[in-house]
């Protein structure tokens, strides 16, 4: 697996993939290297616009673009970091 050249998604798009009821409620604190922990959203959208429910009070959703359970993170980002890092 070779990591994709993209950015981190920033706390901004993460807000822009919370469902609108819960933009403005919500709490999101992006772990660097990691997910952004998104406190009181209902749902979540994944990158083709569809809506997950967010079944729990806080949900760990993917910065890195890596996941296989989008939006939410699936700890691949512990992989690809441990790639980088061994060369
Ligand atoms: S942040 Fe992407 S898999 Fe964890």
């Amino acid at each position: 697996m070779t990591a994709p050249a993209r950015e981190p998604l920033t706390e901004d798009e993460v807000r822009s993939l919370v469902d609108r009821g819960s933009q403005d409620r919500c709490a999101i604190e992006v772990i660097e290297g990691g997910p952004a922990l998104v406190r009181g959203a209902a749902a979540v959208a994944d990158g083709d616009g569809v809506e997950h429910p967010a079944c729990r009070p806080v949900v760990g959703v993917c910065t890195c673009h890596l996941s296989q359970r989008a939006p939410w993170c699936d700890g691949t980002h512990k992989v690809a970091a441990a790639r980088l890092r061994s060369g």
